[in-house]
């Protein structure tokens, strides 16, 4: 499903403060892509969520989901996107993991063949297989978060929306949550929305990132891009040191220092240049960027 984000602003109103949260976002996602939405906290990711799905009625602008706006068309939004909200209840505490799956498909429409078959499949995934008749509230907030997880894939809806969906999650899961995510991109025909901070699982989406900052979006770019355009500024330089050999470049970030060798890095491409023919030279490396220093460098512009 395709979705156009137009001049979205929101504001939360009190009797004392107004809070923009979001300010003139545009956005296209198109049906099959997976996009991590990025930023610091309160920069309007959560409020991005939830106007997406129509649990937030927009000040200005529209979310238009196949050219039909959410807000206008609440009961159609509601039956194709699934949402996963950070800090909210998403589930039944007193009902067990099965009759929470069970209530929520039934609402969603399910028969209950394909529930009880869809609830083995994913709580086998999931590893809550021996859970399965145990009352949520006695759950781990990651096994919750789990049961949460399953309730929006089993409406197997065209938008996918996770706010923060692994934190809590011990490794295995949030494992079993990227495969699932990958399975459903590549399936083609939805859009999945996941708001984290959790680099792992940024990293192992490799997908495309929307870095948000007091409500704007201020970078929109896929991660291997911002890996390569961050990759062709820095080096990684084994150098042999000798008296009357080249000097470090002023910007060298030191990392090992053995005896007269020396590995650090630049990004001083004319100190580069001169030093290339060197016989103290003996290695340079491309430097590659984690996911953390893609987002410090790009959010440190929009401090
Ligand atoms: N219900 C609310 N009432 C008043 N202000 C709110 C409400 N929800 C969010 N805000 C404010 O709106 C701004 C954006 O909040 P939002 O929850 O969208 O940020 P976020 O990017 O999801 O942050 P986090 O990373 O901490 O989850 C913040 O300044 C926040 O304080
Ligand atoms: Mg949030």
């Amino acid at each position: 499903m395709n979705i156009e984000i137009r001049n979205l602003s929101k504001s939360y109103k009190s009797r004392t403060k107004t809070t923009q949260a979001l300010r003139d976002v545009n956005l296209t996602i198109k049906s099959g892509e997976i996009v991590c939405v990025l930023g610091h906290n309160g920069a309007g990711k959560t409020t991005l969520v939830k106007s997406i799905c129509g649990l937030l009625r927009p000040d200005q602008g529209a979310v238009y989901l196949d050219g039909r706006a959410v807000h206008e068309n609440l009961s159609f939004a509601h039956g194709r996107c699934s949402a996963v909200l950070e800090g909210s209840r998403n589930i039944y505490y007193y009902l067990t993991a099965y009759e929470n799956l069970r209530y929520f498909g039934l609402l969603n429409g399910l028969g209950h063949r394909e529930i009880d078959e869809k609830a083995a499949h994913y709580l086998r995934l999931f590893a809550l297989e021996q859970f399965r008749d145990v009352p949520v509230n006695a759950f781990s907030r990651g096994m919750q978060q789990k049961t949460a997880i399953i309730i929006a894939l089993m409406k197997d809806p065209e938008v996918l929306l996770l706010d923060e969906p692994t934190l809590g999650l011990d490794i295995l899961s949030s494992d079993a949550v990227i495969e699932i995510l990958h399975q459903l991109a590549s399936d083609g025909g939805r859009s999945i929305i996941i708001t984290t901070h959790d680099v792992h699982l940024i990293e192992r989406l490799n997908a495309r990132m929307v870095f948000m900052n007091q409500g704007q979006v201020v970078r929109d770019s896929r991660l291997p891009e911002l890996k390569r355009d961050g990759a062709d500024r820095r080096y990684q330089i084994t150098l042999q040191l000798r008296p009357g050999g080249p000097e470090l470049p002023a910007d060298a970030d030191l990392r090992e220092r053995q005896g007269d060798m020396a590995v650090f890095e630049t990004a001083d491409c004319r100190w580069l240049e001169q030093v290339l023919a060197s016989e103290q030279l003996i290695q340079i490396e491309k430097c590659s960027q984690s996911v953390a220093e893609i987002y410090k460098a790009v959010m440190s512009g929009h401090a």
